[in-house]
């Protein structure tokens, strides 16, 4: 019998040789946590469809928020969810509005300490729940929605943010965000586009954490599922337009995109593991069918795997802690 020349499984042997020849590594500050600020709360509420995760009150931000930091994660998304909306999100830009007015507290408390980031759309401010404003025709508005997004995008930078999320899909809406910090003199705020964002349903939860009023779906703007080439040109636009990093959402139903876009860029690129991916790891684990941390720890690591920097996901403080 002649044995094998190739033993591939000699680099398996042990523990030992295992991490020494692992490939891609996870460490704490390449994750972000995205967090849910509530008007009017005075306790943080639970999410039901997001066990752990809270929409808070601005108080119980702040200490999470610290807590965060002491965990060593890379930075915090963070997103409002106003008491009164209205057709144009007048809330969004609103120096008193939430979302506003949580990124100065929550950038005083942490701001040296990690990378305070805004979620930049319109859907949590508008009363129709679209991520932008709308035609008479009923229809998403382009480049009216982008002046909004421009107002927005100051709004924030003024209230201390450093990475602006823009995640709302609209044509041009980078290079018009970054004309207007700059026009201002925000040079350093940071853009981060959420060039890849496919519509679909992963997102189902989330629209519970920011109590969304959407009717309907996202198709004329985001991605459709079908489409991976389309997710690289949209990278590259971005990226052309000015974008400091670029993302793919979601992460692990779109890890052949996520591959891609890193071929495709020279920026870093990021993944949103997001709410239906969390959901779903987290209901199987409850009723025991799954190994919670074995399955959080192995699609971080597939994330960061298929080309990812960085990866925003709802156990970003529990994993660092494992790290
Ligand atoms: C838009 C926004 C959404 C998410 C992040 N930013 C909602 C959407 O596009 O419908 C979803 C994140 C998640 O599902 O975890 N402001």
């Amino acid at each position: 019998m002649s044995f094998p020349v190739h033993r591939p499984r000699r680099l398996r042997q042990s523990p030992a040789v295992r991490r020494l020849v692992r490939e891609t590594h996870l460490a704490p500050s390449q994750l972000v946590l995205p967090m849910f600020v509530r008007e009017g709360l005075t306790e943080a509420m639970p999410i039901g469809s997001m066990p752990g995760v809270m929409q808070h009150s601005l108080d119980s931000l702040r200490r999470a928020a610290v807590d965060a930091a002491a965990a060593g994660v890379g930075g915090v998304m963070l997103f409002g969810v106003p008491e009164v909306r209205d057709a144009r999100g007048s809330g969004a830009d609103d120096p008193a509005g939430v979302l506003n007015v949580a990124t100065a507290a929550v950038a005083a408390e942490v701001g040296d300490a990690l990378v305070v980031q805004t979620d930049l759309c319109l859907d949590e401010f508008t009363d129709h729940g679209h991520c932008g404003v709308l035609a008479a025709s009923g229809a998403v508005d382009n480049d009216a929605t982008l002046e909004r997004y421009a107002a927005m995008g100051l709004a924030q930078a003024r209230a201390g943010s450093t990475m602006l999320g823009l995640s709302g899909m609209m044509d041009g809406q980078v290079g018009v965000v970054r004309a207007a910090l700059d026009a201002e003199g925000f040079t350093d705020t940071m853009i981060l586009a959420y060039s890849a964002k496919y519509a679909g349903a992963f997102y189902g939860p989330f629209r519970e954490a920011v109590d969304s009023q959407l009717q309907g779906d996202r198709r004329t703007y985001q991605l459709d599922p079908g489409n991976g080439r389309e997710g690289v040109r949209e990278a590259l636009l971005d990226v052309d337009e000015g974008a400091d990093v670029v993302m793919v959402k979601p992460a692990l139903p779109y890890l052949d995109v996520l591959a891609e876009v890193r071929a495709a860029v020279d920026v870093p690129v990021w993944a949103y593991q997001v709410s239906g991916e969390f959901a779903m790891v987290e209901a199987a684990a409850a009723h025991g069918w799954i190994d919670r941390r074995g399955a959080i720890t192995e699609s971080l690591l597939a994330i960061r795997r298929a080309g990812a920097d960085a990866i925003l996901t709802y156990w970003a403080v529990e994993a660092a802690a494992w790290l």
